[in-house]
Protein backbone atom coordinates (compact mmCIF):
# COMPACT_ATOMS: atom_id res chain seq x y z
CA UNK A 1 0.00 0.00 0.00
CA UNK A 2 1.85 3.61 -0.85
CA UNK A 3 1.39 6.25 1.61
CA UNK A 4 0.08 9.60 -0.06
CA UNK A 5 1.96 12.52 -0.51
CA UNK A 6 0.92 16.24 -0.92
CA UNK A 7 3.34 18.57 -1.69
CA UNK A 8 2.93 22.28 -1.38
CA UNK A 9 5.50 23.99 -4.03
CA UNK A 10 5.61 27.63 -3.00
CA UNK A 11 7.31 28.64 -6.65
CA UNK A 12 9.03 32.43 -5.83
CA UNK A 13 6.25 33.22 -3.22
CA UNK A 14 6.70 34.33 0.46
CA UNK A 15 8.32 36.35 2.96
CA UNK A 16 9.74 35.91 6.70
CA UNK A 17 6.42 36.59 8.13
CA UNK A 18 4.05 34.46 5.14
CA UNK A 19 6.93 31.58 6.36
CA UNK A 20 5.75 31.85 9.99
CA UNK A 21 2.59 32.80 9.43
CA UNK A 22 1.51 29.77 7.04
CA UNK A 23 3.22 27.13 8.60
CA UNK A 24 1.57 28.39 12.55
CA UNK A 25 -2.02 28.16 10.09
CA UNK A 26 -0.63 24.37 8.55
CA UNK A 27 0.22 23.14 11.87
CA UNK A 28 -3.19 23.83 13.37
CA UNK A 29 -5.19 22.62 10.52
CA UNK A 30 -3.03 19.67 10.11
CA UNK A 31 -2.67 18.35 14.22
CA UNK A 32 -4.91 15.88 13.48
CA UNK A 33 -4.90 14.86 10.42
CA UNK A 34 -2.49 11.65 9.39
CA UNK A 35 -2.48 8.96 6.49
CA UNK A 36 -0.94 11.78 3.83
CA UNK A 37 2.45 12.55 4.12
CA UNK A 38 3.08 16.33 3.81
CA UNK A 39 5.44 18.39 2.42
CA UNK A 40 6.21 22.04 2.06
CA UNK A 41 9.23 23.37 -1.09
CA UNK A 42 9.05 27.21 0.38
CA UNK A 43 12.02 29.08 -1.62
CA UNK A 44 15.60 28.60 -0.72
CA UNK A 45 16.47 31.60 1.23
CA UNK A 46 13.36 30.49 3.79
CA UNK A 47 14.46 26.74 4.19
CA UNK A 48 15.90 27.06 7.19
CA UNK A 49 12.95 29.33 9.06
CA UNK A 50 10.49 26.96 7.55
CA UNK A 51 12.39 23.89 9.13
CA UNK A 52 12.94 26.41 12.40
CA UNK A 53 9.21 26.92 12.06
CA UNK A 54 8.19 23.04 11.37
CA UNK A 55 10.08 21.92 14.49
CA UNK A 56 7.92 19.51 16.12
CA UNK A 57 5.27 18.64 13.81
CA UNK A 58 4.89 15.96 11.18
CA UNK A 59 5.24 18.63 8.24
CA UNK A 60 8.48 17.75 6.42
CA UNK A 61 11.05 20.55 4.09
CA UNK A 62 11.16 20.33 0.48
CA UNK A 63 12.97 22.40 -1.85
CA UNK A 64 12.55 23.59 -6.41
CA UNK A 65 15.83 23.06 -7.32
CA UNK A 66 19.07 21.65 -6.79
CA UNK A 67 22.56 22.30 -8.74
CA UNK A 68 24.21 19.05 -10.15
CA UNK A 69 27.53 20.44 -8.26
CA UNK A 70 28.41 19.79 -4.89
CA UNK A 71 30.40 22.61 -4.24
CA UNK A 72 32.86 24.94 -5.97
CA UNK A 73 33.43 28.50 -8.33
CA UNK A 74 29.20 28.23 -9.04
CA UNK A 75 27.84 31.66 -8.30
CA UNK A 76 24.20 31.38 -7.52
CA UNK A 77 23.89 27.68 -7.15
CA UNK A 78 22.39 25.44 -4.54
CA UNK A 79 24.19 22.30 -3.90
CA UNK A 80 22.41 18.75 -2.55
CA UNK A 81 24.52 18.75 0.33
CA UNK A 82 23.44 21.91 1.49
CA UNK A 83 19.79 21.45 1.10
CA UNK A 84 20.46 18.34 3.80
CA UNK A 85 22.38 20.69 5.68
CA UNK A 86 19.43 22.46 6.30
CA UNK A 87 17.14 19.79 6.83
CA UNK A 88 15.69 18.98 3.44
CA UNK A 89 13.88 15.92 2.70
CA UNK A 90 12.20 16.08 -1.09
CA UNK A 91 14.09 18.13 -3.83
CA UNK A 92 11.36 19.35 -6.82
CA UNK A 93 13.45 18.68 -10.09
CA UNK A 94 12.65 19.03 -13.74
CA UNK A 95 9.46 21.23 -13.09
CA UNK A 96 8.16 23.18 -16.55
CA UNK A 97 8.92 26.19 -15.52
CA UNK A 98 12.70 25.41 -15.32
CA UNK A 99 12.33 23.36 -18.48
CA UNK A 100 11.10 26.16 -19.90
CA UNK A 101 12.40 29.36 -18.26
CA UNK A 102 15.90 27.69 -17.61
CA UNK A 103 16.33 25.37 -20.34
CA UNK A 104 16.86 21.93 -18.22
CA UNK A 105 17.11 19.27 -20.56
CA UNK A 106 16.22 15.86 -19.96
CA UNK A 107 19.96 14.83 -18.97
CA UNK A 108 20.53 17.11 -16.82
CA UNK A 109 17.38 16.66 -14.47
CA UNK A 110 18.95 12.87 -14.88
CA UNK A 111 21.85 14.29 -13.53
CA UNK A 112 20.23 16.10 -10.75
CA UNK A 113 18.38 13.06 -9.96
CA UNK A 114 21.37 11.34 -9.75
CA UNK A 115 23.34 13.85 -7.27
CA UNK A 116 19.90 14.23 -4.95
CA UNK A 117 20.15 10.22 -4.62
CA UNK A 118 23.68 10.12 -3.78
CA UNK A 119 23.28 12.77 -1.08
CA UNK A 120 20.24 10.66 0.82
CA UNK A 121 17.69 13.02 -0.25
CA UNK A 122 14.18 12.27 -2.09
CA UNK A 123 13.66 13.52 -5.85
CA UNK A 124 10.60 14.52 -6.55
CA UNK A 125 11.00 14.24 -10.55
CA UNK A 126 8.22 16.50 -12.61
CA UNK A 127 6.79 15.56 -15.81
CA UNK A 128 4.39 15.99 -18.90
CA UNK A 129 3.61 16.80 -21.54
CA UNK A 130 2.22 20.71 -23.18
CA UNK A 131 -1.21 21.57 -24.61
CA UNK A 132 0.77 21.33 -27.79
CA UNK A 133 2.20 17.97 -27.02
CA UNK A 134 -1.14 16.74 -25.62
CA UNK A 135 -2.85 18.02 -28.62
CA UNK A 136 -0.65 16.07 -30.83
CA UNK A 137 -1.02 12.85 -28.94
CA UNK A 138 2.02 12.95 -28.21
CA UNK A 139 1.80 12.88 -23.85
CA UNK A 140 2.61 8.91 -23.48
CA UNK A 141 5.65 9.69 -25.63
CA UNK A 142 6.82 12.83 -23.65
CA UNK A 143 6.39 11.26 -20.51
CA UNK A 144 8.49 8.10 -21.92
CA UNK A 145 10.93 10.33 -22.89
CA UNK A 146 11.49 12.24 -19.51
CA UNK A 147 11.67 9.44 -17.13
CA UNK A 148 13.66 6.90 -19.63
CA UNK A 149 16.35 9.89 -19.17
CA UNK A 150 16.02 8.64 -15.82
CA UNK A 151 16.05 4.91 -16.49
CA UNK A 152 18.87 4.89 -18.68
CA UNK A 153 21.82 6.33 -16.38
CA UNK A 154 20.53 4.45 -12.91
CA UNK A 155 17.99 2.03 -14.03
CA UNK A 156 14.57 1.44 -12.80
CA UNK A 157 16.01 0.99 -8.89
CA UNK A 158 16.53 4.41 -8.47
CA UNK A 159 12.98 5.13 -8.80
CA UNK A 160 12.67 3.15 -5.16
CA UNK A 161 11.91 5.82 -2.68
CA UNK A 162 11.72 8.40 -5.21
CA UNK A 163 8.54 10.64 -6.32
CA UNK A 164 7.35 11.09 -9.29
CA UNK A 165 5.07 14.05 -10.27
CA UNK A 166 2.87 13.88 -13.42
CA UNK A 167 1.99 17.66 -14.04
CA UNK A 168 0.28 18.35 -17.57
CA UNK A 169 1.91 21.95 -18.60
CA UNK A 170 -1.28 23.12 -19.63
CA UNK A 171 -2.86 22.33 -16.33
CA UNK A 172 -0.18 24.07 -13.68
CA UNK A 173 -1.77 27.64 -12.68
CA UNK A 174 -4.58 27.55 -15.44
CA UNK A 175 -7.15 26.63 -13.30
CA UNK A 176 -7.67 24.01 -16.00
CA UNK A 177 -6.77 20.39 -14.17
CA UNK A 178 -6.79 17.65 -16.14
CA UNK A 179 -9.57 15.36 -15.41
CA UNK A 180 -9.70 12.30 -12.66
CA UNK A 181 -9.91 10.28 -15.97
CA UNK A 182 -7.12 12.08 -17.36
CA UNK A 183 -4.63 11.96 -14.84
CA UNK A 184 -5.37 8.45 -14.22
CA UNK A 185 -4.61 6.92 -17.53
CA UNK A 186 -1.35 9.04 -17.91
CA UNK A 187 -0.28 7.67 -14.20
CA UNK A 188 -1.35 4.19 -15.16
CA UNK A 189 1.08 4.39 -18.27
CA UNK A 190 3.95 5.65 -16.25
CA UNK A 191 3.59 3.25 -13.28
CA UNK A 192 3.21 0.56 -16.48
CA UNK A 193 6.59 2.23 -18.23
CA UNK A 194 8.67 1.38 -14.90
CA UNK A 195 7.09 -2.16 -14.40
CA UNK A 196 8.85 -2.87 -17.61
CA UNK A 197 12.04 -2.19 -16.16
CA UNK A 198 11.01 -3.16 -12.61
CA UNK A 199 7.64 -4.10 -11.21
CA UNK A 200 8.44 -4.37 -7.78
CA UNK A 201 9.52 -0.61 -8.00
CA UNK A 202 6.61 0.41 -9.70
CA UNK A 203 4.29 -0.87 -7.18
CA UNK A 204 5.52 1.26 -4.83
CA UNK A 205 6.35 4.60 -6.54
CA UNK A 206 4.72 7.32 -5.20
CA UNK A 207 3.25 9.24 -8.53
CA UNK A 208 1.28 12.54 -7.26
CA UNK A 209 -0.43 14.39 -9.62
CA UNK A 210 0.28 17.97 -10.26
CA UNK A 211 -1.92 21.06 -12.28
CA UNK A 212 -4.44 23.44 -10.97
CA UNK A 213 -5.47 21.35 -7.90
CA UNK A 214 -7.87 22.90 -5.25
CA UNK A 215 -9.66 21.93 -2.46
CA UNK A 216 -12.87 21.06 -5.08
CA UNK A 217 -11.07 18.85 -7.14
CA UNK A 218 -8.87 16.87 -4.98
CA UNK A 219 -11.16 14.14 -3.45
CA UNK A 220 -11.82 13.33 -7.08
CA UNK A 221 -8.01 12.75 -8.48
CA UNK A 222 -7.07 10.80 -5.31
CA UNK A 223 -10.22 8.19 -5.85
CA UNK A 224 -8.04 7.19 -8.66
CA UNK A 225 -6.25 4.17 -8.25
CA UNK A 226 -2.57 5.21 -9.54
CA UNK A 227 -2.93 8.86 -8.06
CA UNK A 228 -0.90 8.75 -4.69
CA UNK A 229 -1.05 12.45 -3.84
CA UNK A 230 -0.22 15.87 -5.41
CA UNK A 231 1.94 18.48 -6.06
CA UNK A 232 0.24 21.49 -5.17
CA UNK A 233 0.99 25.10 -6.41
CA UNK A 234 -0.87 27.97 -5.74
CA UNK A 235 -3.68 26.10 -3.82
CA UNK A 236 -0.28 25.74 -1.28
CA UNK A 237 -0.01 29.66 -0.61
CA UNK A 238 -3.84 28.81 1.63
CA UNK A 239 -3.35 26.76 4.93
CA UNK A 240 -7.44 25.80 4.70
CA UNK A 241 -7.31 25.32 0.77
CA UNK A 242 -3.54 22.88 1.35
CA UNK A 243 -5.53 21.17 4.36
CA UNK A 244 -8.53 20.15 2.75
CA UNK A 245 -6.06 18.46 0.09
CA UNK A 246 -4.25 16.57 2.45
CA UNK A 247 -7.86 15.45 4.39
CA UNK A 248 -8.54 14.71 0.93
CA UNK A 249 -5.99 12.57 0.32
CA UNK A 250 -5.97 11.11 3.81
CA UNK A 251 -9.39 9.93 3.51
CA UNK A 252 -8.79 8.51 0.04
CA UNK A 253 -6.06 6.18 0.60
CA UNK A 254 -7.09 4.92 4.02
P1 LIG B 1 -0.65 24.86 -9.63
O1 LIG B 1 0.92 24.49 -9.76
O2 LIG B 1 -1.21 23.99 -8.53
O3 LIG B 1 -0.65 26.32 -9.27
O4 LIG B 1 -1.28 24.58 -10.93
C1 LIG B 1 1.35 23.16 -9.65
C2 LIG B 1 2.85 23.08 -9.84
O5 LIG B 1 3.38 23.84 -10.67
O6 LIG B 1 3.53 22.27 -9.19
Amino acid sequence: MRHPLVMGNWKLNGSRQMVNQLIADLRQELSSVDGCDVAIAPPFVYLDLAKHTLSGSRILLGAQNADINLSGAFTGETSANMLKDVGTKYVIIGHSERRTYHKESDELIAEKFAVLKEAGLIPVLCIGETETENEAGQTEAVCARQLDAVLKTMGAAAFEDSVIAYEPVWAIGTGKSATPAQAQAVHKFIRGHIAKHNADVAAKVIIQYGGSVNAGNAAELFSQPDIDGALVGGASLKADAFAEIVKAAAKAKK
